[in-house]
């Protein structure tokens, strides 16, 4: 499994319960974009059945969880922002490497992390939340996302080696959490 090498920091989850709104409009994208890479794997590997069934169904999940984040964002009267380069995923996937086989070890498992990265601060969210319909919705995320990283692990094992794996495993969550730290205080999830 991707055990994230470092907890998201105090002053991340202080600047999220400041500006709740600018967060939920950027974690509705989030899951969007969720949605999409799911769908980058089927258009790219096309015949990796093994795979595709599942992927589909993530990504029709994650296409789920924004629609009831739109929802969330129509109720306060917020509109989605402008779409921005992630600056984290970005730094994430500049490490994945070429080569067909290659690249697609490593974006399963560059998704597995930003999955496992995600989950945490969700779960982070909903605690800090009082109770209420808008914590509600983050314990119903939080729970799905937390299947999530387990399956880009399942999914690369169907393909690779348990020490493959484990050694870009490894590889990348070190760089997460240097990529993470690296990131401005926003209120965005990454
Ligand atoms: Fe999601
Ligand atoms: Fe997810």
């Amino acid at each position: 499994m991707f055990e994230l090498r470092a907890p998201s920091r105090a002053e991340w989850l202080k600047a999220v319960m400041e500006d709740l709104d600018s967060f939920l409009v950027d974690h509705a994208a989030c899951e969007r974009k969720a949605s999409a890479l799911g769908m980058s794997f089927v258009v790219r590997y096309p015949d990796r059945h093994e795979m595709l069934d599942e992927l589909i169904a993530f990504s029709r999940e994650e296409l789920e969880h924004f629609h009831v984040m739109y929802r969330v964002l129509r109720a306060r009267g917020l509109s989605f922002a402008n779409d921005y380069q992630d600056e984290y995923v970005g730094a994430l996937r500049k490490l994945v490497r070429t080569g067909r086989e290659e690249r697609l070890l490593d974006m399963l498992i560059v998704a597995g992390v930003v999955e496992a990265r995600g989950c945490e601060r969700m779960g982070l969210v909903r605690d800090a939340l009082p109770e209420g319909e808008l914590r509600e919705v983050y314990v119903q995320l939080t729970r799905a996302e937390a299947r999530h990283h387990g399956l880009f692990f399942r999914l690369a094992r169907l393909y690779f080696s348990d020490t493959a794996i484990q050694e870009r495993s490894s590889y990348f969550l070190d760089a997460e959490a240097q990529i993470l730290d690296l990131q401005p205080l926003h209120a965005r999830l990454h």
